[in-house]
């Protein structure tokens, strides 16, 4: 069975009122660590391991549309993966998310990445 968001392979986490728009959470999905983002936007999913010296990006906070590590205080734009504020400069992964049933499912295959 394929796990692509195409042929369905999406993974439950968690209800939406549990995922803070200030304190993002981690989640697993089929082994891959993400952390899942909150704004007005809707829902995110980011691979969790900062670019810069792999702190959890879970443990960090969010603020509109960037995720800042706990650690250096680098930031992504949680929608696209790409590295904001120094010392980050690599992007990071992102993952397809929906809404269904109250619920927010992520697929575990990245997007492909943007150019
Ligand atoms: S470890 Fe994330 S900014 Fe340095």
């Amino acid at each position: 069975m394929s796990d692509t968001a195409a042929d369905g392979g999406w993974v439950p986490t968690l209800p939406v009122e549990e995922i803070d728009s200030e304190f993002p959470s981690m989640v697993t999905a089929d082994g891959v660590e993400m952390v899942l983002c909150r704004s007005d936007g809707g829902f995110f999913a980011l691979g969790n391991i900062c670019s810069h010296a792999y702190a959890r990006l879970s443990d960090g906070h969010t603020e509109g549309n960037q995720v800042f590590c706990p650690i250096h205080m680098g930031s992504f734009d949680i929608r696209t993966g790409e590295a904001i504020a120094s010392p980050c400069y690599e992007p990071i992964a992102t993952y397809p998310t929906r809404v269904d049933g109250g619920i927010v499912f992520v697929c575990p295959v990245a997007n492909p990445p943007k150019s």
